[in-house]
Formats: structure tokens, C-alpha cells, sequence
């Protein structure tokens, strides 16, 4: 990429960072009559009878429910909910996205109240809320783009998530766990989350580079895994809420750090860009080849930052939640014997040709895992158009509405004994698509779900129908933020024992 090109990029984010500091001080001023900025109040900044208490925090207040935010984020949610309110306005939130007030909501017919109508005049969902992001991601990615241009590279990327592309990736996984599979020690232990991550990463560069170029997929990883690697835990996510901890601020400030891993990412990721514009194969599948074959809304070509954006987007929302995942899968399961005896020998009685994705209590070991393990806590933010009463409350113009998955999968009324891992509860009965959401819903839900569901159930497939473990954490590993993540707080390892039953490897997609 060019200076010029590249100096334009950085400016670009600039600017929504000085967008969102000055939305930040106009709310400011707005939360303490209760207006909403930007969006013109039929209430005159008074609160409507029903209107949930608007809370205007002192700044020691919101500073602490911001350090919970971050350190804490399951105790916060849980706080909330002991008050048994199906609805809560954050103040934190309000702060850290440029606008607000920002409620979380967790009762269902609420929610599909609010999903099943965010592209109309009730309630939108601009891609500039989410600018938390863009430091990392960019700005001209399905994240970060609103209305018709957000709607248009929707259709450019989903087809590439399903149909008979993701019959091919099938194959793919099974390869890539085999390869990772064949690196694990015969004895000893395996750090769970680092192994699935090699393997969730290797299928995302392969779906979205196509095959070859192992050198520069290797390069990647390690930048990226580096990258993500510093937002890891708890304390070290503060970075990501904090827009000068992500400065320059010398050679020992994360933020030197920060930018010198996205200085090469951009480098590298560039070079491919040029690379394959100079050389392009009309028979390659890939995501680049599409995006870089694509024409956006105005039939023109994607520039270098769209596509350099869209890359970044879905090399990073497609390989750190699928990680998440399976090492939930994993923990939990080696945690349950029961659920683990009954995938064993599900997966045992399945015989020789079975294809695994129609495995019943696979399956349902798969929506359990992302049910108690919600690896996004909460959707992207939908902004209330109109004057609006959703679960018996009034909303403004301006107001910004999350669904909380975490609190939705914790329901006791839909999830009895909502803490405990049971699989079963998937089989005895359907729950509706806004009683469960681990991929949200409506017009920002997520383009990789079908991939991950799919590696969910094959990563599983493969490695215990071929292999045993027993859990190798003497405590339980509790859930902690990892980014904006729900991941864990400890590595969760398993120790390799030796296997009881003949193995009965199930069909190779
Ligand atoms: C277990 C794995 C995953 C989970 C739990 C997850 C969850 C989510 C959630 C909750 C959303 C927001 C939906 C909303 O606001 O309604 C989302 C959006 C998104 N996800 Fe995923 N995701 C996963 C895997 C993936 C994968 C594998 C990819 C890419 C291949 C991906 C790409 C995206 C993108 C691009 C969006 C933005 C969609 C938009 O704004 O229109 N995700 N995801």
C-alpha cells in the first residue's frame, strides 16, 4: 500500500475516534435531562411515564461500574439480574460507544420485538456504534458499515458461509484437525485453548486465502495471534476501552506495541492484496478472489482498505470465537461424565460412513456449549427511531438497545438449573430463535455461524472419536473477558489417557 493510501487509512480512523469524543460530550450534556443527542426528542429531554429511570451516575460511580464492566462482566450482568429486571440502562456503555443511554435487554418476546424489526423506521443499527472495533478492524467491513452499504457487502460475503462452499470447508476441518491431532503427545497434557485456536485459525486463513502461501498464513497467524494475545485477559482488555492506552506513548506503553503489530499486519495483508490483483486465478473460491472480483453499491471496485477491512474483520471475528467455543465444549465435557459417556458412545454406535453434522447429541452438545458459554455476551446495538414501548417500557429516539445473551441463556424460566451443562435440555424441546442467540439475530446476525456450528460438531467428532482425555484442572477454569469476549480465566488443559474402545471413525465430509 502507498504512504499516501496508508496515511489516509489512519486519518480516516482518526476521525471517528474525534467523532465519537465529541458524540461523547454531546451525550454528556444530554443524559442529565434525559435527551437523547442527535435525534430530535418528542419528550423535550422529560421522562415518559413507563420510560425505564434514566440514571445520570457520578463520575466515580460510572468509573467503577466501568472497572466491573471490564474486570468483572458476568458478576456485573449477574448483579443486574439478581434485581430481577428484565431491562437496565448502562451507564458505562454510553461513554465508551459515543452516545446513549444504552439498556440491555434479556426477555424474549422483547427481544424479537426489537430484532425482527431493526432495518425499518423503529429501530436501525448503524455500524458506527460498534467503533470500539476499528482501531483493529478498520472502518469499511460488515462491522462497521451502516444501511445500504452494510446490506450490500452482507450479500457479497454470506454466500461464501453456506451452501456448497461450506460443504467444502467440511473437508477442511477434518484435514486441519487431523494435522493438529497428529502434533499432540502421546502422553502428557495439551493446552486446549492454544490447540483449537491453531486449528480455527488454519480453517479461517484457508476459507479466506484458499490454499497455499503456508509462509505467509504462518506470518499472519503469529501477528495476529500476538495481536489478540494482548488483550487476553481481563486487565490487559482495559486497552480496548481506553483509546490513548492504544497511542504511541514509548517504547514500554502497549500502545508502541499495539501499533507496531498493525503496522505488519497492514504490510503483510496489503502485499497479499497486490500480490493477487497482479495475479488472479479465475478458478480460486476464496474470499480475497471475491472481494477483490466484487463491485460495491455503486458498481465500482472495492478499494485496498475495503478489502484490507473486510479481511481483518473476518480473519478476526472468525477464528477468536470458534477458539472460545470448542475450548468450552471441551472443558465442559470432560467436566460432565455423563454427557461425556453419552457423546462417546453416540459418536462409537455412529459406525463407519456417519456423517457427523446429523449426530443428535452432537448437536446438542454444540448449543449447549454456546448457550452457558455465550461467547458474545451481548449483540451489536440497535438505535431506537421512534418513540417505541418494547416489554411494557417507553423508548426515545436515540436510545440504544443491546440483547444481553449472556442473561438471556441464564433464564431459569426457559433454562432450569441454568448453570448446569446439559445437553439434553436441546433435545426436549426447541427453543425459538430469540430464547436462544449465541449468533444474536435480525439484520447483524452473524455471518459465520453456520461455519462455526460446523466446526463446533467436526472438531468435536474428530478428536474424541479418535482419542480419550480426562480433564487436567484440579479447580474449575471460571469465565473471564478476554477482548470484548466472554473466554476463560485460566488455561483449561486435558491429560491424554489411554482408549478403552475401538475406534469408529465417522465419515469424512
Ligand atoms: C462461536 C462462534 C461465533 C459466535 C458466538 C459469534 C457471535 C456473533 C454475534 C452475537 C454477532 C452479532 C449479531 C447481532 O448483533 O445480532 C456476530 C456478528 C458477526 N460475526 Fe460472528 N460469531 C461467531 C463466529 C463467527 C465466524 C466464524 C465469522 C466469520 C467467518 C463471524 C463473523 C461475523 C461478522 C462479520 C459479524 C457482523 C455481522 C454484521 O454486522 O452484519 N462470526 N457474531
Amino acid at each position: 500500500m502507498s504512504g499516501a493510501a496508508d496515511l489516509k487509512v489512519r486519518e480516516d480512523r482518526a476521525s471517528f475516534w474525534a467523532t465519537l469524543g465529541s458524540c461523547a460530550m454531546t451525550r454528556t450534556a444530554a443524559s442529565v435531562d434525559g435527551g437523547s443527542p442527535g435525534v430530535a426528542s418528542p419528550f423535550n429531554g422529560s421522562i415518559p411515564p413507563g420510560r425505564p429511570g434514566l440514571v445520570s451516575p457520578s463520575p466515580l460511580r460510572r468509573s467503577w461500574e466501568l472497572a466491573r464492566w471490564i474486570l468483572d462482566p458476568t458478576g456485573f450482568m449477574q448483579a443486574q439480574s439478581r434485581r430481577g429486571k428484565d431491562s437496565f440502562q448502562v451507564s458505562v456503555f454510553g461513554s465508551a460507544m459515543g452516545t446513549g443511554p444504552v439498556f440491555l435487554l434479556s426477555e424474549p418476546r422483547t427481544l424479537q420485538a426489537l430484532m425482527s424489526r431493526d432495518t425499518g423506521s423503529e429501530f436501525s443499527s448503524p455500524g458506527e456504534l460498534n467503533l470500539l472495533l476499528s482501531p483493529m478492524l478498520g472502518v469499511r467491513n460488515t462491522i462497521l458499515l451502516s444501511g445500504i452499504s452494510h446490506r450490500h457487502r452482507r450479500q457479497l460475503v454470506m454466500p461464501r458461509f453456506h451452501g456448497e462452499h461450506l460443504q467444502n470447508y467440511g473437508r477442511l476441518i477434518e484435514r486441519i484437525t487431523r494435522e493438529e491431532m497428529a502434533t499432540w503427545p502421546q502422553q502428557g497434557e495439551i493446552s486446549v485453548r492454544e490447540a483449537m485456536q491453531r486449528i480455527s485459525m488454519g480453517v479461517i486463513l484457508e476459507v479466506v486465502f484458499g490454499l497455499g502461501q503456508r509462509e505467509r498464513h504462518g506470518e499472519l497467524e503469529a501477528l495476529l495471534t500476538r495481536r489478540l494475545g494482548m488483550t487476553a485477559t481481563p486487565l490487559t482488555s482495559a486497552v480496548l476501552f481506553f483509546p490513548w492506552l492504544q497511542k504511541d506513548l514509548g517504547p514500554l506503553s502497549p500502545g508502541r506495541r499495539i501499533n507496531q503489530l498493525a503496522q505488519q499486519t497492514d504490510d503483510l495483508l496489503y502485499a497479499m492484496i497486490a500480490e493477487r490483483r497482479a495475479q488472479p486465478h479465475g478458478d480460486r473460491f476464496d474470499v480475497l478472489s471475491m472481494l477483490l472480483e466484487a463491485r460495491d453499491e455503486a458498481g465500482e471496485p472495492l478499494s485496498d482498505v475495503d478489502v484490507r477491512d473486510e479481511l481483518m474483520t473476518l480473519l478476526v471475528a472468525g477464528h477468536e470465537t470458534t477458539a472460545t467455543a470448542l475450548t468450552a465444549a471441551l472443558y465442559w465435557l470432560h467436566r460432565t461424565p455423563h454427557a461425556l459417556e453419552r457423546l462417546r458412545s453416540e459418536l462409537d454406535g455412529a459406525g463407519v460412513g456417519a456423517d457427523p453434522m446429523k449426530l443428535p447429541y452432537l448437536t446438542a452438545v454444540g448449543q449447549e456449549t454456546l448457550r452457558l458459554h455465550p461467547v458474545a455476551m451481548l449483540s451489536f446495538a440497535r438505535q431506537v427511531q421512534t418513540p417505541v414501548e418494547l416489554g411494557g417500557q417507553c423508548y426515545e429516539p436515540g436510545d440504544l438497545l443491546m440483547a444481553c445473551i449472556y442473561l438471556l441463556h441464564l433464564r431459569p424460566d426457559l433454562y432450569p438449573e441454568p448453570q448446569h451443562f446439559r445437553p439434553e435440555r436441546f433435545l426436549e424441546r426447541q427453543f425459538s430463535p430469540y430464547e436462544y442467540m449465541p449468533f444474536g439475530a435480525g439484520v447483524r446476525r452473524c455471518v459465520g455461524a453456520a461455519l462455526a456450528q460446523m466446526e463446533l460438531k467436526l472438531v468435536l467428532a474428530t478428536v474424541l472419536g479418535e482419542m480419550d482425555f480426562a480433564s487436567a484442572n484440579s479447580r474449575a477454569v471460571p469465565q473471564a473477558r478476554r477482548g470484548v469476549t466472554l473466554g476463560h480465566g485460566a488455561p483449561v488443559r486435558l491429560r491424554r489417557v489411554a482408549r478403552q474402545r475401538a475406534v469408529a471413525p465417522t465419515q469424512t465430509l
